[in-house]
């Protein structure tokens, strides 16, 4: 199979994304042509160090190029300060300088981390993002947005920082768990619904398949990469378009506070729920057919995700408490929730003065379901 590239066009910070299997193989002489000296700075987490650090390792020793990597503990609760001090005190005491490479190897987690590292580390040095889940393939290793959690919430400490270079190799997500690889696919799908309804469409035909068959993954996570350039190049600081990237999310965020950013709920599982909820309202709205929601349930169904908020096991807050946490999501504009609604499948726009009581309403009946 060959290798994909989709360049991200942002001018003098334009890079690359390069997908196809084996490039964690092939890594030393990807990454070689950006290093001013042979030497590079390894973040990751303990799973992914575990299965795939020594073959990273050996492709930069192939080339010449010698290595120092640090393993953080694995999962959401990494992306805080006390990890996030730890790794820029040790690439400190890796002596990592202006000119060299930081390589952020693992999913959203170490990627966000790692980037905002590497944005603040002397004032800013170059990474390379190699995304090892379907999540961070698809969506968190492209378009710079970087950062960490805080007790007041998820990702409200960052900054953009583009990579220098995206080694995305689809044959690292072998060894992904299926439910983080059924999350992943929660990103992978909000790209069909929020633009491209052909995508969609091919989807519902193959993406039962991806897990198992390289050539169709490599295509899916192509193609979504694709979309997420494009709305990068035309808005990397989110002053408009790029917020369509956020389709779900509103809703996702307040469930996943609510359920405490733990393993009861997963980002892209809260993405898919997201979805369908955001398909719902757009609908109550008046704004899209009947059909397009129940069609985008029925998918999601058909893939063995979470759909319901019946599916998100243990309690949840009432409707008005979980209106309350949309409220606090950065997404809010002067006071009014902003959502991402649509007209249909791959037709969504960036709306700001949704009706509350249709959104609260539009809880109460999904709680009531539970
Ligand atoms: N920056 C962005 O634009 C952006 C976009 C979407 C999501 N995110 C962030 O991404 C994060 C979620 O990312 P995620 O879903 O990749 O989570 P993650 O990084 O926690 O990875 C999920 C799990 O998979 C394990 N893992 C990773 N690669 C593996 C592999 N190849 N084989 C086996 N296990 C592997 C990890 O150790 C972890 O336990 C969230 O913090 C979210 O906010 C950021």
């Amino acid at each position: 199979m060959t290798m994909d590239v989709v360049r991200v066009e942002l001018g003098a910070r334009a890079y690359e994304v390069r997908i196809g299997p084996g490039l964690i193989g092939r890594a030393g002489a990807e990454v070689a042509p950006l290093l001013r000296r042979k030497r590079v700075a390894i973040v990751t987490d303990e799973t992914v160090a575990a299965r795939h650090l020594a073959a990273l390792e050996a492709a930069f020793a192939a080339q010449g190029i010698t290595s120092v990597s640090l393993a953080l503990p694995a999962g959401e609760a990494t992306k805080g300060w006390p990890q996030f001090a730890r790794c820029v005190e040790w690439l400190l005491e890796q002596k990592v300088e202006r000119r060299d490479v930081v390589v952020a190897f693992g999913g959203g987690v170490i990627g966000d981390l790692v980037g905002f590292a590497a944005a603040v580390l002397r004032r800013g040095v170059r990474f390379v993002q190699i995304p090892t889940t379907l999540l961070a393939q698809v969506d968190s290793s492209v378009g710079g947005k970087t950062g960490i959690n805080t007790a007041q919430g998820k990702n409200l400490v960052g900054a953009f920082h583009q990579p220098s270079l995206v080694l995305a190799d689809i044959a690292a997500l072998e060894t992904l768990p299926p439910r983080d690889f059924l999350a992943g696919y929660g990103e992978v799908v909000k790209y069909g619904l929020l633009g491209d309804a052909g995508f969609f469409d091919w989807l519902e035909g193959h993406a039962a398949d991806l897990a198992q068959d390289a050539a169709k993954r490599q295509r899916a996570v192509l193609r979504s990469v694709q979309m997420k350039a494009e709305i990068v190049a035309r808005d990397e600081t989110e002053e408009g378009d790029r917020a369509l990237l956020n389709l779900g999310h509103t809703f996702c965020h307040a469930l996943e506070k609510a359920t405490g950013y733990s393993d009861r709920l997963l980002h892209g599982e809260g993405v898919a729920i997201g979805c369908a909820l955001a398909f719902e309202l757009s609908q109550r709205l008046g704004l899209c057919s009947q059909e397009a929601p129940s069609r985008v349930r029925a998918h999601l169904r058909a893939m063995g995700m979470k759909v319901d908020l019946a599916d998100i096991a243990g309690d949840l807050p009432g409707a008005e408490a979980l209106l309350g946490l949309m409220a606090q999501d950065k997404k809010v504009v002067d006071g009014r929730l902003r959502f991402i609604l649509t007209r249909g499948i791959g037709d969504a726009f960036v709306a700001d003065d949704v009706p509350g009581d249709v959104v609260k309403t539009l809880l109460q009946d999904a709680l009531a379901q539970r």
